[in-house]
């Protein structure tokens, strides 16, 4: 065993234990909710093309590389502690770990906007059980859904919800109390075991619901737009986008694997979890496509309609659809337990660093962090309503038009997130101690050769033009 590892600090209870976690928290909403809007406003295929590109070439590096920041600098147990001891142990100076540090903050600041997010899934939860409830007692738990409401009443849920301070504040509220419960239990109790129960009813869901697709919808139509691809619609916008994608749907950039990896012990070998890691995180992605669009084809409906295709075009697809209202319920509690194991590892990057940083148990740092994430997501909320008007970077072009919510999600997705992964490519690539990580990874010599180069060239290469090209995108008009 790797002596690193042993330095103390909680640790997984097995390899399944952590890949569970890990995979937990790559997939999210960034998978169900994200990846198919952004393919469908992106033209599908193409979109769908460079974005496996991107991650097989640099995301599955980068997973990689912070797995394994995390576990040499183990016994650190939290991400600025973990850089910092492998940048010593290097020889190098301890200030590398400041985008470990970018790291932290990105992770608080995604699960201030995450929780608001998943606490409109949560929503639809209630009101489909309900819906569904009712159907059951009526007699027919096979109806579509919504049966008393017009479809201009469904598509009108989304914005009665966000014209309701009270109600957000309190979906948010509640998510972030589950996801607290969880972080303050610990590594063994909580994380672990959330993970071990959240993500195999995820995958019957998932399956489930695209087995349903496959036999009911438009399922060849949804094949073809999200394979075939059409090099005219690929836009250097959209290559940009594809990239930003794969670091956040990875949890690249946000604290969570050097965090996780951290808690790896010695003998897991780390390279094939990587590959694990990425590999079930995009088949995530693609399988919620082919739930999604044959739906939405056959609902006639818009594949760009945007951030409002599963909170309005899917439910008005589910009110024409027989057993609709089943079906309803298991798609929204699918993204409700993605969402969960996600924003669990959100919350457990920044907490393991302030316990870290300020000695305090784990119980009172997770509520603290909890609660400041809890008010920067509430001013997130309100700025459906009350702020409507507030747009706080207004002075920046790119995000002059964006609300509260969408200005933390835009620093954190184009700024932070690369920022993160190009410090901690380069310190990887070109200032560790090549000997120390070359043991650690376990990869053979030619294997080894080829992920450090991709990590030395190509990520830096990439994600500083995204990082140029997100931040000022009038360089490619
Ligand atoms: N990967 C998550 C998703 O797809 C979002 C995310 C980004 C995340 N950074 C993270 C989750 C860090 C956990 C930890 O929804």
């Amino acid at each position: 065993m790797v002596a690193s590892a042993q330095g103390g600090g909680e640790h997984w209870s097995s390899r399944t234990a952590f890949v569970l976690a890990a995979i937990g928290a790559a997939v999210g909403l960034g998978n169900i909710w994200r990846f198919p809007t952004l393919a469908g406003e992106n033209g599908g295929g193409a979109f769908v093309l460079v974005y496996v590109l991107c991650v097989a070439l640099i995301g599955m590096p980068m997973v990689l590389t912070e797995i394994l920041l995390g576990r040499t600098g183990g016994g650190r147990a939290d991400a600025v502690g973990s850089v910092a001891e492998v940048a010593e142990r290097s020889g190098r100076s301890r200030r590398w770990s400041i985008f470990a540090g970018v790291e932290v903050l990105a992770a608080f600041l995604i699960l201030s906007f995450y929780s608001v997010v998943a606490g409109w899934v949560l929503y639809y939860v209630w009101i489909s059980g309900f819906d569904f409830l009712g159907a059951l007692f009526s007699g027919s738990p096979f109806a579509p859904a919504f049966e008393h409401l017009t479809q201009d009443q469904v598509t009108g849920l989304m914005g009665a919800l966000f014209g309701n301070p009270g109600q957000l504040l309190l979906q948010h509220a509640i998510f972030m109390a589950v996801t607290l419960a969880i972080v303050a239990s610990g590594v063994h109790g909580g994380i672990e075991r959330a993970a071990k129960w959240l993500m195999p009813a995820f995958f019957v869901l998932l399956v489930m619901l695209t087995v349903y697709g496959a036999f009911t919808g438009e399922f060849g139509h949804a094949v073809s737009f999200l394979f075939t691809p059409d090099f005219s619609k690929l836009s250097p916008v959209a290559i940009n986008e594809a990239l930003g994608q794969a670091f956040f749907s990875l949890s690249l950039g946000s604290a969570a694997l050097v965090t996780y990896g951290s808690y790896v012990p010695g003998d897991v070998r780390l390279a094939p979890t990587a590959g694990m890691i990425a590999t079930v995180d995009t088949g995530v992605a693609m399988l919620a496509g082919l739930m999604i669009f044959p739906i939405v084809f056959s609902a006639g409906l818009d594949p760009a309609a945007g951030p409002s295709l599963i909170f309005q075009s899917l439910p008005v697809a589910f009110q024409s659809m027989s057993a609709g209202a089943l079906i309803g319920l298991a798609f929204f509690v699918l993204i409700f337990f993605a969402a969960l194991t996600s924003s669990i590892s959100l919350l457990e990057g920044p907490t393991a660093w302030a316990m870290a940083r300020f000695g305090l148990g784990r119980k009172v740092t997770a509520l603290l962090v909890a609660c400041g994430a809890f008010l920067i997501g509430g001013a997130c909320a309100l700025g459906y309503n009350v702020w409507s008007d507030v747009r706080p970077l207004s002075f920046w072009p790119i995000f002059a038009n964006a609300d509260i919510l969408d200005s933390i999600d835009g620093v954190t997705g184009k700024l932070m997130l690369p920022l993160a992964g190009f410090g901690l490519a380069l310190f990887t690539g070109w200032r560790a101690d090549r000997r120390l990580i070359e043991v650690e990874s376990g990869l053979s010599p030619a294997m080894f050769l080829l992920w450090r180069s991709l990590v030395a060239w190509l990520a830096p290469v990439a994600v500083g033009l995204i990082l140029l090209f997100g931040l000022f995108p009038s360089l490619l008009a």
